[in-house]
This record gives C-alpha cells, structure tokens and sequence, in this order.
C-alpha cells in the first residue's frame, strides 16, 4: 500500500536545505559558494541612483521601492502547460492579444510571465543563460518587445540554486546573479519568479538578498516575486527583500489543494501589505478540475487575501465562464483596494467561514464562505464586521452586480463550496437602494419516488422598506408535482418581517435516485424601481426506502460518499484507484463477506427514513496496512454522534459498534485519520446492518 507523501513536490524536485559538501558542488563544475555568497560586482546601472553592494547579507533595506502598491496582477503558464511544448512564444503572444481583446487589460491584468523550460539545459561560452530556440525562436527580448507594444509587462523565471525545478534541471541562478539580472533587463524583464529547487543548502535569506540586490543594480523596476514556498517564513524577513513570497508548497487544480492553501495562508494575514504581498500561489482558474463555483471561491478568496492575481490557464482555450469569473471587476477592486489590508477570519465554524477585508474608503468586504458539502446559511452583521452604528448600510452583492440596503444583517444561503462577496458601505442615500430579500429553506428535501414531501422556504426582508407584491416558487424538474400548502405571495412585506412558505413536492413514481436541481425564486417590488428577483440554487434528493429487515449497508443505495483515496467499496477492501479494486475484507485475521471498504477520511450517508432502529459492524484496520495505519469510525444520526469506535490501529481486531438510530432520516458513516494523517489508514466497516 502506498505511502502518501502529499506534501511532496511534484515531478521529483530536489528540495535540498541541508547543505551540501563543497566536493558535489566541484563535480557538478560549479564554483562552491562561501558561507557569505560573492555575488559579481554589479555593473553600474543607468537607471536610478543607487549603492552598489557586493554582499548580499548586510544591506540595509533595498524596498519599498514603489512597485507593487497593489498585488500584481497577469498572467503564468505553468498551471496550464508546466514544460509541455505548448509553453512557447505563440502562447505568449496570444495571452498578451486576449489581454487587450477580451479586455482584462482594462481590468487591471498586466504582467505576462514565463515560467520554468524557457531555456536551454546549459549556459553559452560566456556563461549567459540561452532561450530555448524551438520555443522561442525570436528569443525572448522580441516577446518582450511584443508584450511591451500592447502597454503590458513581461515576467520571466529562474531558481535561487544551481538548476530550477523542472526534472531538466534549467539553469539556476546561484552564483549567477548579477549577470544573469542584467540579461532579464537587457530583455526588458519587469518580473522575477526566483524559485527554491537545488539551492545547496545556502541560507535562504542570503540567496534572495543577493538577488535583490543584482535587481536592483541593474536600474530597471523589476518586481521580485520570493518562492521559496514558505518553508523559511519569508513574512517573517522578506518584506524589504521581494514585493511577495509564495507561503505554501505548489497549488493543483483541485478542492482540496485550493482550499488547503487558502486555510494556511488566511493566518498570515497581518504581513501582507502595499508592496509586500503574501502569495498563495497562482490561480487555477478555468484549468477544469473544479466547478465554477469552486472556481468563484477561489477568485473571491484570492482577492479577499490580497494575493497576486496571475491567471493560471490557457485563455486561447477558456470558456465564456472562465472570463466571467476572472474579469470580475466589484472582486478585483477588492484585490487591488489602495489600503492593501488582507483579510481576517471573523469566524469560522462548521465550514461556515465569515472573512472580511476592510478597504481604504472605510467599506468592509465580507465573504461568506461555505467549505461543506451542503447549502449552509452564513451570517454576520455590519457591525461585527467593523462598521459604525448606522440606521442602514449600503451591501453590492459582488457576483451579482447588484445593490440593496440593509438594517445590520448580512446573510445568505450559500451553495456548497460557494462564495457569497458583499462589499457594505455607509451610505446616506442607502434607504435608495432595494431592501435586501433574503430567500432560504429548510432543505434539501429527501423524496420518495411516488411519496409526497415536505419542505419549508422563507423569504425575509432585510431591509427597513417594505418588499412588495412578493412571490416565491420553486422549479422542479419535467414531471415533478409541486405544491404549495400555505400562501406563497404576499401584498407587502415590511422591513424585518418574513414570508414562510410550506410546500408538497412529489417526484413520479420510478424516479432514478440521485440529486435533481430544485431552485428557488423570490420576486419582490422595491419602493422605486424595477421588480427584483433572486434565485437559490438547490437540490432535492431522490432516495430508496430501506428494505425490511436486516439490510447490509452495502447492498443499500448511498445518498453521498467520499473517501481519502479512491471511491469506497462494497464488499471490499478499498483499492485507492478504481470501483472494484479492492480485495476481500480481513480484520485481525478475520475474513468478512460483507461490509463497506473505506480510507479516512470518508464520510458515507444512508437514507434510513426513520425506518430503521439499529445499525452495527464490526469496524477496524485492513490487514492489507500490514500493521500499519490508524483510524476512528463514528456513527451520526440525523445530525448527531450517536456510536464511535475510538482509535483503531493496525494491529486491534475487529471493534463491535451498535447504535440506536431509531427515528433518524439519515445515517452517516464517517472515519476519521485517529490523528495521525491519512496514510495507511484502510478501514473497513465490516458486517454494517441495519434493522429496519
Ligand atoms: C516550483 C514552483 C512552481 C513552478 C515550478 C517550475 O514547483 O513552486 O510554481 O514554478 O517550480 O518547475
């Protein structure tokens, strides 16, 4: 069984920070750097009057120098192509075009970069570093040229070590410094990404100090981009070395690295500012491995984190949403707000996260975060996040577009991994706006093909003016029967006041289990102005009773169900790759026939319907761990904890569980990592039966 080193880098980089032996540096025919790194005399630059410092330790603070007042914003290829041979000078050319095209020059988009595989393995005779001539056959001053002519900027790319991180191994710009800073501005380079791989265990600070400092004597503004992935805390020295420093290891495309990122990044939030900037790395944005809405989040929390804004995919290939979401002026305005305040976590529980970034006019951004898996009301109110007594506030609903007023509360029901940006103001004239509606269920509703359900919305006027002529509906899919059973409509609802609304809904008889799209629309009449209407994205799940007597759980149908590796099985052990992968389950010794093969941390929900009374297994550790792994198991019913196994390891045979879910619509099986991370950790519920 596999060993998941999920921090480890990809493409087998070579991280080295303990210090390698002078030896290895000679018969790699480098020069070995001295404890204090001679970097070559600069020489002296056209531009701005400067010291010339040979030494890259004992400067004294080379920034703020007046770039980077607000994150910087454009463009990398590495999230779309890495070193494939798409990574060329048509690629650049064509960002730089679809900038000016598709307007997000206009939106504040200017920076183009290279990122690592523009070069060739080895440096000339003169030791100066070469373009890759198949990818870049005019080398790169004429891209540079081209970026310049349509009034955008040029970024390139090189390691602070010997080679930089691709499994080639480029050349890297230890001991190279100063020449090499001088061919990026003789290219007319206006960004460094200086990267961390194969840096020979030189001090970190003294190999980005000796960078700056070759910038800096080369007289052209340059933004100097730190990615040493945090591993030395660069918050904690790098403000006066580079204008932003990665803080994590490399994002990919997916949930949990985006989110991941996010959670290790929002605590730093106190060292970011104008000119030195926390950098959780680029955006995935448009890259396909998350929904559009994951993809909101992620551009919401960037821009609420200050973070650089370089878009991370092909944009000759993007779709109509991708450009929505990355041209999203209300969110960028947030990002590139002139007091360069990153934002704090308000609160945070149970995946509902309240962030807010106060900006430079005194108007506080609020994000309304749900990480979970299911819509989830978030609240605040003006207050909590920072704005003085008023009697009404302004809030622009940032993905929306729109305005509307509210007395103090700021919420919204929030779509599974969606972001909801408010922008509040104080506003005199804020009585002017609509009231904020608020719509929101008891939901989703679990349906029984055939069987009428229930389910409860409320509309609430936020607001201090009344909403009038109100409606609601719900739109269910071709065929569904919905009904109303209290009155759907009001003449006027008043400041404060809610409209609840009980409804029927009943899916025809054979419906195929699964998660049908059940939106809900609110319509309301402001005091002045046109009618407003808002929809609620939601879902109704269709389920299957449970049999009679004493099903297996794994011959009942799943209403959800994650794992840490591969999809969870039936009847075997879990496989980590494909359905079907697993072998037969074996706790202690003991062979089960019967039962679900999961790897923490996995969660799997059951529609009981309040038919049933018990559940039991015998739960613990595959022996295919080989002794190894931890895990604890956990029985919910209706939302409460109702049996857990405590930490199983390894080597404990098989631990009878038995809970009393009598009553409960729904079961969830989870399994947590017993504390010690994921690896290893293969846990079988054996035997799981209910009786119904
Ligand atoms: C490192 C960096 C990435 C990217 C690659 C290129 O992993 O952190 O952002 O630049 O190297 O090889």
């Amino acid at each position: 069984m596999r060993v998941h080193f999920r921090t480890i880098p990809r493409r087998g980089h070579s991280r080295i920070v303990g210090a390698l032996s002078t030896a290895l540096l000679c018969t790699a025919g480098l020069t070995a750097l001295p404890a204090a790194a001679a970097t070559p005399t600069a020489p002296t630059p056209p531009g701005p009057a400067h010291t010339a410092h040979t030494t890259g330790t004992t400067d004294a603070p080379r920034l703020p120098d007046g770039l980077a007042t607000t994150p910087p914003m454009g463009f990398n290829n590495w999230n779309s192509t890495q070193c494939r041979a798409e990574f060329n000078e048509d690629m650049v050319k064509g960002i730089a075009d679809l900038f000016i095209d598709k307007g997000l020059k206009d939106a504040g988009y200017e920076y183009v970069n290279l990122d690592d595989c523009w070069a060739l393995p080895e440096r000339d005779a003169n030791g100066k570093l070469v373009p890759d001539p198949q990818r870049f056959p005019h080398g790169i001053k004429a891209v540079g040229d081209y970026v310049h002519s349509k009034g955008l900027k040029l970024g390139i790319y090189t390691s602070a070590g010997t080679k930089t991180c691709s499994d080639v191994g480029f050349p890297g710009a230890l001991g190279h410094e100063a020449s090499d800073a001088r061919q990026f501005a003789d290219w007319g380079v206006d960004y460094l990404k200086y990267d961390n791989c194969n840096n020979q265990g030189v001090d970190a600070k003294q190999r980005y100090r000796t960078m700056r400092d070759a910038l800096k004597a080369t007289g052209r503004p340059i933004v100097y981009s730190i990615c040493e992935w945090g591993e030395n805390e660069p918050w904690e020295w790098a403000s006066d070395v580079g204008h932003l420093w990665r803080t994590t290891g490399d994002i990919s495309d997916s949930w949990s690295s985006m989110l991941g990122i996010l959670k290790q990044n929002l605590p730093l939030a106190p060292h970011a500012g104008p000119g030195h900037w926390n950098d959780p790395d680029m955006l995935e944005v448009g890259n396909g491995g998350m929904t559009d809405t994951e993809y909101r989040s992620h551009f919401s929390l960037w821009s609420m984190m200050s973070a650089p804004l370089l878009i991370g995919s092909d944009l000759r290939k993007a779709t109509p949403q991708t450009f929505e979401i990355l041209d999203n002026k209300d969110v960028i305005a947030l990002d590139q707000d002139a007091a360069g305040k990153q934002a704090t976590v308000l609160e945070s529980a149970s995946g509902r996260w309240t962030v807010v970034k106060e900006l430079a006019n005194g108007d506080r951004a609020v994000a309304l975060f749900n990480e979970s898996d299911q819509p989830q009301r978030i609240a605040t109110t003006a207050a909590a996040a920072g704005l003085p007594q008023a009697d009404g506030y302004r809030l622009r609903d940032l993905w929306q577009h729109r305005d509307s007023h509210t007395t103090g509360t700021i919420a919204a029901t929030v779509p599974a991994h969606g972001t909801t940006v408010y922008r509040v103001s104080t506003d005199r004239r804020w009585a002017t706006y609509p009231p904020a509606v608020e719509a929101g269920t008891d939901g989703p509703p679990l349906v029984e093909a055939g069987t009428p359900a229930g389910l409860r919305t409320t509309v609430g006027n936020l607001g201090a003016t009344p909403a009038k002529d109100v409606t609601v509906a719900l739109q269910a899919p071709r065929g569904w029967r919905i009904q109303a059973t209290s009155p759907s409509k009001a003449r006027a609802l008043p400041g404060g006041r809610q409209l609840g609304t009980t409804w029927q809904i009943t899916a025809p008889a054979g419906t195929a289990a699964g998660s049908y799209p059940l939106p809900l629309t609110a319509g309301y009449r402001p005091p002045a102005g046109a009618r407003v209407v808002t929809t609620l994205p939601g879902t109704a799940h269709v389920v299957v009773p449970p049999p009679a007597g004493t099903p297996y759980a794994s011959a009942m149908s799943w209403m959800t169900s994650s794992n840490g590796w591969g999809p969870v099985e039936k009847d075997t052990s879990v496989g980590e790759r494909e359905a079907g992968d697993g072998r037969p389950l074996t706790v202690g010794g003991t062979v089960f026939a019967k039962g679900l093969g999961v790897h923490a941390p996995s969660e799997v929900t059951l529609y009981t319907g309040g038919r049933c009374r018990v559940f039991d297994a015998r739960v613990g550790i595959d022996d295919e761990s080989g002794g190894k792994g931890s895990a604890a198991f956990e029985v919910w019913a209706n939302g409460k904890r109702v049996a857990g196994s405590g930490t199983l390891t390894g080597t404990d045979a098989a631990r009878p569980v038995t809970a009393d879910i009598s009553g409960a619509r729904t079961v969830r099986l989870v399994v947590t990592d017993g504390g010690d991370g994921v690896d290893h950790d293969h846990a079988d519920w054996s035997d799981a039966k209910f009786t119904c």
